[in-house]
């Protein structure tokens, strides 16, 4: 199965590197397209079976899947300058470019897949959304394996798009958010920033895994660790009172507006 990758960025580059460490797509059937000769030779010293290239008809040519990572107001221009078939799949990960936006741009009836990865798609941990017009079930199975593979791929309609984005993408940067802010009270507390930062961040790693591998809640789980008249409980009062939940859902639902 030959995949084409236009746009060896940030996000090209990483599905790059997390398809050739899967086990559905050989890294010497993965071939990424990029203007830019440095970003393809950072790509190849990574991988070197991964092929590249900088013209983007060359790579699509035969592809059975054409991923575009370019920027969302490069796709019209990408998408016109080259010619995808019916028997092709395209996955467009341009944030914001919807799903009939790109089937005006392929100018057929190709099955077409707009996802939404987030950046941890580089550690293989993404939580991309996936919507699709046009594919089979097998060609939907196909790209929900391929992706569960870098993390947690979720079939979403796409008008769910926006608030998916919010949680999980938006969502990313806000528990980044809450890991420097642990930091800050480490250090004043007299703890190495370093220290901290591993402290706060397999602290919550673990928060994740213990709901994402267990049939739990969140209330469940803090439950556990709140003793009657104890510091957890103390703690989760003060946050509460300085507003706690009540900013994340004001972030949440600022981000898909
Ligand atoms: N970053 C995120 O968290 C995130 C999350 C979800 C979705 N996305 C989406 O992913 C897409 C890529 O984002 P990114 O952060 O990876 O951007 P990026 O790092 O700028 O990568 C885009 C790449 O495309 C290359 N490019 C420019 N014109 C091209 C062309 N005509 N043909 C082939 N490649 C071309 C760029 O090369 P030059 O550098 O030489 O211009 C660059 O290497 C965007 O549409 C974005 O909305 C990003």
């Amino acid at each position: 199965m030959k995949v084409a990758i236009i746009g060896a960025g940030n996000m090209g580059g990483a599905i790059a590197l997390g398809m050739a460490k899967g086990t559905i797509v050989a890294a010497n059937e993965i071939y990424v397209a990029d203007p830019s000769q440095a970003n393809l030779d950072k790509l190849k010293q990574q991988v070197p079976a991964i092929n590249t290239l900088t013209d983007n008809a060359i790579a699509i040519k035969d592809a059975d899947i054409v991923i575009l990572a370019v920027k969302p107001w490069l796709v019209n221009a990408v998408l016109e300058a080259i010619t995808l078939s019916n028997n092709q799949i395209l996955v467009s990960i341009a944030a914001g470019v919807t799903i009939e936006a790109l089937r005006s741009y392929t100018r057929n009836e190709m099955p077409i897949f707009r996802l939404i990865p987030n950046t941890a798609i580089s550690q293989m941990e993404s939580m991309t959304f996936v919507t699709s017009d046009k594919a089979s079930s097998e060609q939907q199975e196909l790209i929900m394996n391929i992706f569960n593979e870098m993390g947690l791929a979720m079939a979403i309609t796409e008008d769910k798009m926006g608030a998916a984005t919010a949680l999980a993408s938006c969502g990313i940067a806000y528990a980044l958010k809450y890991i420097q802010a642990g930091m800050q009270a480490g250090i004043e507390m007299g703890i190495y920033p370093k220290d901290a930062m591993t402290m706060v961040a397999q602290s919550m790693k673990g928060a994740a895994e213990l709901i994402l591998n267990n049939d739990t809640h969140p209330a469940i789980e803090i439950d556990k660790v709140c003793t009657p008249g104890g510091i957890t409980i103390k703690g989760i009062n003060e946050l509460e009172h300085n507003g706690f939940s009540s900013a994340i859902i004001k972030a949440m639902k600022a981000s898909n507006k």
